[in-house]
């Protein structure tokens, strides 16, 4: 039997719209969260909204989400065999899905 990861993960543009998601993802010791993502954009949904750069360095901070309640970054939480519970980070504006505004107000585009 397949080793499975179940990323149950919050989706939509504002907070009070949202709904969640549930993606099940093949599980392989060492792989982050992030990879997990990654995985469910390429094989499941690529509409799914993450934000990262760095990929594995912990240097960009830009994958920064709450894993079942406690901040994280995506890139560094380790996968595991059990139901994942990723949301926005709670204190920041929702751009989509797990993505959140980050940037201090000085240094954001017009919009
Ligand atoms: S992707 Fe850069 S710190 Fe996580």
């Amino acid at each position: 039997m397949s080793r499975i990861a179940n990323l149950k993960v919050w989706r939509g543009a504002a907070r009070n719209t949202g709904w969640w998601e549930n993606f099940d993802v093949p599980f392989e010791k060492g792989q982050s969260v992030l990879d997990g993502l990654r995985w469910v954009r390429i094989h499941k949904d690529p509409t799914l909204a993450v934000r990262f750069s760095c990929i594995n360095a912990n240097a960009c901070k830009e994958c920064m989400i709450q894993l079942d309640g406690e901040t994280v970054y995506a890139c560094t939480a380790r996968l595991e065999e059990r139901e994942m519970t990723l949301t926005p980070l709670p204190n920041k504006p929702i751009v989509r899905d797990l993505v959140t505004e980050i940037a201090p107000p000085s240094e954001r585009f017009g919009r």
